[in-house]
C-alpha cells in the first residue's frame, strides 16, 4: 500500500520535471548487464536514490539510507543492485524490452527532486549462423535485433566497421568469407531521435564458437559498442 502511494506520488512529480537535453546512450548485449553511474555534486550526501525507466514513467528500484535496494517494479525483480564503489545502479540480464531511457534521481520524495543521471539504453541481440562450403570459404548470415524502447520504430543497416561502407539495409547480412580472413561488422539500429551501433569483429568467421552456445552467441567476441546521438548524426 505505501509503495503504491510513493509511486502515485512520483509519477506525479515527473510529469512536472522538465525535460533534460539528449542522454548519454549505452549499447548492450542480451543478457548482458548495464551500469548507469550518477553524478553526485560536490558535498552532497545520498541518502536516497530512485532508478526509474522514465519512457515507460515507472518507477524500477529505491535505495534509501544506504540499506539495500528495494526493487518495487516485477519486472526487474534480482536483477538490479547498487555499486556503491561506483556510485551505480546495475541491471543484469537486459532482454530486448529492457531498452529505453533510464533516470536516477535522488530527494525524490520531495517537491524538488535533482535528476544524478540519465541515459538511452539500446539492447542488441545479435545472431550469427554459418553455411560451409567445403573449401576455405563459408557463408555467414548475421541478424541484428535491437530495443530501444517501446513505441520505436527501428531501422536497420549492416556496414564494414574498418572502412564505413554499408553493406545492407536491413535487419540481416549474407557474407561469403575465407576461413582466414578477420571481418569486422557493425549494426546500425536507428530511432527517429537515436541512434545506436554494435561493433564486434569475427576472428575465424567459419569457425562456430564452441565456448559460448546460445541464440546470441557470436564466432569470436565483440569488441565494443558505441552509440551516437541523433544531434551528432545532424552535424
Ligand atoms: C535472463 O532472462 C531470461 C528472460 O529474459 C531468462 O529466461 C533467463 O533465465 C535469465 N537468466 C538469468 C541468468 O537470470
Ligand atoms: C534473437 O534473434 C534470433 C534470430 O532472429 C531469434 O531467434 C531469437 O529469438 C532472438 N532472441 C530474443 C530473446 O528475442
Ligand atoms: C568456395 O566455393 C564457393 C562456391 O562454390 C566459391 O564462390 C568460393 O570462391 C570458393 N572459395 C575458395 C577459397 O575457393
Amino acid at each position: 500500500m505505501d509503495s503504491c502511494v510513493l509511486l502515485a506520488f512520483l509519477l506525479f512529480c515527473w510529469a512536472e520535471a522538465a525535460s533534460a537535453p539528449d542522454p548519454p546512450l549505452k549499447s548492450i548485449r542480451l543478457g548482458d548487464a548495464v551500469t548507469l553511474p550518477m553524478t553526485v555534486p560536490k558535498g552532497q550526501s545520498l541518502n536516497n536514490l530512485l532508478l526509474r525507466d522514465s519512457s515507460r514513467e515507472e518507477a524500477i528500484a529505491i535505495w534509501m539510507d544506504s540499506k539495500d535496494v528495494s526493487v518495487v517494479n516485477i519486472k526487474y525483480a534480482n536483477r538490479v543492485t547498487f555499486q556503491k564503489d561506483e556510485i551505480a545502479f546495475r541491471i543484469a540480464n537486459l532482454s530486448l524490452d529492457d531498452g529505453g531511457t533510464y533516470e536516477i534521481s535522488t530527494s525524490f520524495t520531495s517537491s524538488s527532486p535533482k535528476v544524478l543521471g540519465s541515459f538511452l539504453v539500446a539492447v542488441f541481440n545479435i545472431t550469427e549462423r554459418i553455411s560451409s562450403l567445403g573449401n576455405d570459404s563459408c557463408y555467414i548470415y548475421l541478424d541484428c535485433e535491437v530495443g530501444m524502447g517501446s513505441g520505436h520504430r527501428v531501422t536497420y543497416a549492416w556496414k564494414d566497421s574498418e572502412t564505413g561502407t554499408t553493406l545492407s539495409q536491413v535487419a540481416w547480412l549474407i557474407q561469403l568469407v575465407h576461413t582466414n580472413h578477420k571481418r569486422a561488422y557493425t549494426c546500425a539500429a536507428q530511432t527517429p531521435t537515436a541512434q545506436s551501433t554494435f561493433s564486434f569483429v569475427l576472428q575465424h568467421p567459419c569457425i562456430p564458437n564452441m565456448a559460448s552456445p546460445g541464440p546470441w552467441a557470436l564466432g569470436s567476441l565483440l569488441v565494443r559498442g558505441l552509440l551516437v546521438t541523433a544531434a551528432l548524426l545532424l552535424l
